[in-house]
């Protein structure tokens, strides 16, 4: 295979992204990848970016319009890809991103009303054409993901965009992603976020695997 393959996991909040990250770093040797490394990652912010990660601290604890919002994400999304992703995809590193441009295309796209071109639009040079070839949304009921986030999270942890953007809009964020599996058919996977975490990575580790064997 020429290029590694770019991984997104996305989802509500609490859908298990966190957990299926840590086995898919645990179990490595799972995929058929025979390049170098598999790099972990997440956005908005980036793991090992500074300055990304600074970002990140910025556009989540602060209130901002929504295309603003959309505008942030998208300059925190430049700094990870140049420095990040684009550098280790070149290296032939496999890399796995906690969350990507389909947040941004959910949250501030359909839930915050942009628009999903608009989203596009606006991402067109932080993407630098890395598109992920892989992304599997983790799906729980909104419920769920609600009451995980109220019994899990310390109070204090909580930030203002939680408060501010995904408590109000649950519903419409895990409708959303069900949407974007419609116009992303082939690149997006959808997968029971209920299912035992190692049932889980199974089968997105059988769907890695897949991508692999036909890309080679
Ligand atoms: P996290 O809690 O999963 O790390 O993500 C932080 C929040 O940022 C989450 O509620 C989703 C939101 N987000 C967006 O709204 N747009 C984006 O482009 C990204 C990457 C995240």
């Amino acid at each position: 295979m020429k290029y590694p393959p770019f991984i997104t996991i996305e989802g509500v909040d609490k859908a298990g992204k966190t957990t299926l990250m840590n086995l898919l770093n645990k179990h490595q040797d799972l995929i058929h990848w025979n390049g170098k490394r598999i790099v972990f990652t997440r956005e908005p912010g980036g793991t090992d970016n500074v300055k990304a990660e600074k970002l990140r601290t910025f556009i989540l604890g602060n209130e901002f319009d929504n295309l603003t919002q959309a505008y942030l994400f998208a300059a925190s999304r430049n700094e990870h890809v140049m420095h990040t992703i684009r550098p280790n995809l070149s290296l032939g590193n496999i890399v796995v991103c906690d969350r990507f441009i389909d947040s941004s295309y959910v949250y501030q796209g359909l839930v915050g009303g942009l628009g999903v071109d608009v989203i596009q639009e606006i991402n067109k040079y932080a993407l630098h054409d890395i598109i992920p070839a892989i992304t599997i949304v983790l799906v729980i009921s909104p419920e769920e993901s609600v009451k995980r986030l109220k019994e899990v999270t310390n109070p204090k942890e909580i930030n203002v965009f939680d408060e501010n953007v995904y408590l109000r809009n649950a519903d419409k964020i895990h409708d959303g992603f069900i949407q974007l599996k419609k116009l992303f058919p082939k690149r997006i996977h959808l997968v029971d976020g209920t299912n035992d975490p190692k049932d889980i990575l199974l089968n997105v580790v059988q769907i890695i695997n897949e991508y692999i064997e036909e890309h080679e």
